[in-house]
């Protein structure tokens, strides 16, 4: 996702925190968020069973909510409510860049496209892990929140064209030979495995689990963060708007107690779940 960069707010610090808060992420992005993660979680709770059918775990799921056949259902309608949230995000992104002709979509600090600068980061990195050089400093988005993005990108592309594909076997067997078909179950069987995998173990650590957002990063639910974590993190970005005079436009309210606790409820449910499908997921696998 290209930068959209937050609108301006320019209240004061308000709320219980002491200190500046700076926007990060529009309400848009954030139900963006909410929308890709529950589905997300649902699509992998109703996929693993079908995969896995044969688990303890799996048959007595399928016992609860009614079974095999419910699964099938819910998994199509998750899958249903993920395109429609991915092909809005896809038309955003068109009218941005070629309707309105935002300028840095594809280039750019701001930009969701990989530079040169994160492949530098990202061996910069290697070696400040190794105690060989200094923490490489980050713009707006560094390089494994890009490519994170990608990650999903394309993986929903090709996860939603073979789910589709399997859905509506009938119709794609007017234009794919039937191999084809067979290698579509695979296909999205291994690649939704592997977005499992993916999410539940490193886009979590990434996020959440790493030492300067243990044990939750709750930015992508509040928009907020606070300006010692904007310095701390995004270095370059908070002094690139300082330097253009446009750090101010970026001050947001603090959090309320409200929204702090719903995220943390929300965020460490969804972590819960991910880790426990991933248990899951990982146990059933070795012992096929
Ligand atoms: C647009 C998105 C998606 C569509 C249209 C879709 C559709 C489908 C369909 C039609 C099936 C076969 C159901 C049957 O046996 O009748 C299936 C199975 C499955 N799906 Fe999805 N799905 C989507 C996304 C996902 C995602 C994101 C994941 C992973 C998180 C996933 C994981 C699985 C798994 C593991 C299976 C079982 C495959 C097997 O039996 O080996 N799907 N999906």
């Amino acid at each position: 996702m290209p930068d959209q960069e937050p609108a301006a707010n320019n209240s004061l610090e308000t709320g219980h925190s002491k200190g500046r808060y700076f926007m990060r992420f529009t309400p848009g992005q954030r139900y963006l968020h909410a929308v890709l993660f529950t589905t997300f979680l649902g699509l992998a709770a109703t996929g693993l069973p079908m995969r896995f059918s044969e688990s303890i775990w799996a048959r007595e799921f399928a016992t609860i909510v009614g079974g095999f056949g419910a699964i099938i259902f819910f998994h199509k309608l998750f899958a249903v409510v993920l395109t429609l949230a991915f092909l809005i995000h896809v038309r955003d992104l068109f009218t941005r860049a070629f309707i309105h002709r935002e300028k840095g979509i594809f280039w750019g600090s701001t930009s969701m496209v990989a530079n040169w600068k994160d492949a530098k980061d990202l061996f910069g990195h290697i070696r400040w892990f190794l105690g060989l050089g200094p923490k490489p400093q980050f713009e707006r988005y560094a390089y494994w929140e890009k490519f994170d993005y990608w990650a999903v990108f394309w993986g929903m592309i090709v996860i939603g064209f073979s789910g589709y594909a399997m859905w509506f076997a009938p119709f794609f067997a007017k234009f794919l030979p039937g191999w084809a078909l067979n290698a579509v179950l695979v296909i999205h069987s291994e690649e939704g495995l592997l977005a499992i995998l993916f999410i539940f173990s490193i886009h979590f650590v990434n996020t959440h689990l790493r030492p300067d957002s243990f044990p939750m990063d709750m930015v992508v639910f509040t928009g907020v963060e606070s300006e010692e974590e904007f310095k701390h993190k995004r270095t370059l970005e908070y002094e690139r708007l300082k330097a253009q005079g446009k750090l101010e436009g970026r001050i947001a309210d603090a959090p309320g107690s409200w929204q702090i606790n719903f995220s943390k409820v929300v965020g460490f449910t969804a972590i819960l779940i991910g880790l426990v499908l991933l248990v899951l997921t990982l146990s059933a696998y070795f012992r096929e």
